[in-house]
């Protein structure tokens, strides 16, 4: 008998031909996040769940999937899972890392050039048929050349972004914050030739764009605060591509209304897909609907990562990329 699977969404068609030749799919096709209920009912016979980051997994849901042997989600974030519990219950969990790195740390800089070069607000002036023309102090921005990029999180796509913003010619820094100390970031401190890294706080008082790439734990929930952004330079720009709640956006708000920092470019929000309604009326803030790993060759990689990891645990194999942390 073929092995049951849940998928909470619809994949791309490749991706789901190839789970569907190994497994038997219960695929969930509305267009929204499974409610915890329906989603209790349907993983309780299943041996795979290939879920999203929409998807709230937490351990009522993994006890009710009582032969779950895998979860694999397709997102490299896993906030969404109660990872603790499924380890306590022998249940692999796995996500999607390097497939989404180079979209993720383009449309960082994307968002960067946007704020910077107030390429938005611009395009609002346009539409509204307010541009008066050309001037030389006409809707003046910050060039990136020569300034300070602050990157909080030096992870895969941290240094993806730190590439990019050295092509551009910004001296990029590194912070050593809370989680500096794991493994990942000992091995990047040693291995790392050429590199500054920083206290958050010297990070935040000297860098010209602040660029979050944490996962979202205990430790970085609201990590930008009220206090991390009063340290930060009033010309600055924050951006976050990370997860929304890395910053507290009732703060973020009060940062910009109160002038100080310069502006703020958000992928994420603590609460999708609802937006701060003080960001929203700001002219200082760009904000992209969760666009981050958005390219169609991205999203398909994804979704054929999941895919192998559930089929390779299914078999009796190990999963490809697991979740050791
Ligand atoms: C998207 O936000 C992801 O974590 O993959």
């Amino acid at each position: 008998m073929k092995p049951l699977v849940l998928v909470t969404r619809r994949l791309p068609l490749a991706s789901l031909s190839h789970l569907e030749s190994v497994c038997e799919v219960d695929l969930y096709t509305k267009n929204e996040a499974m409610s915890p209920d329906a989603l209790k009912r349907r993983v309780h016979d299943k041996d795979g769940l290939v879920c999203l980051m929409t998807d709230q997994v937490d351990c009522a849901v993994i006890k009710a999937g009582s032969n779950l042997r895998i979860i694999a989600n397709v997102a490299v974030g896993h906030d969404n899972i109660d990872v603790s519990c499924a380890r306590s219950r022998g249940v692999i969990v796995t996500n999607t890392p390097d497939v989404l790195t180079e979209a993720v740390a383009d449309l960082t800089v994307g968002l960067i050039l946007t704020i910077s070069r107030r390429i938005v607000e611009g395009d609002r002036l346009i539409r509204s048929g307010s541009w008066a023309g050309w001037s030389l102090d006409f809707m003046l921005g910050m060039e990136l050349h020569g300034k300070q990029c602050g990157i909080i999180g030096a992870g895969r796509i941290g240094r993806a972004v730190a590439l990019r913003a050295k092509a551009f010619g910004m001296r990029v820094v590194f912070a050593k914050h809370g989680d500096y100390k794991s493994n990942h970031f000992i091995q990047a401190l040693n291995t790392s030739d050429n590199e500054t890294w920083l206290s958050l706080d010297k990070l935040l008082k000297t860098s010209d764009v602040v660029s979050l790439h944490v996962p979202l734990t205990e430790r970085t929930k609201h990590l930008i605060n009220r206090q991390a952004l009063m340290q930060m330079k009033q010309t600055a720009y924050l951006i976050n591509v990370s997860r929304g709640s890395v910053v507290d956006e009732e703060a973020l708000a009060w940062a910009l209304n109160s002038k100080l920092i310069a502006g703020a470019a958000l992928d994420v929000y603590e609460r999708e897909p609802s937006v701060h309604p003080d960001l929203v009326g700001l002219e200082t803030v760009v904000l992209s609907p969760h666009l981050g790993s958005g390219t169609r060759e991205t999203r398909s990689a994804m979704a054929n990562l999941a895919v192998a990891n559930t089929i390779s645990v299914l078999s009796g194999k190990p999963p490809l990329t697991p979740i050791t942390t």
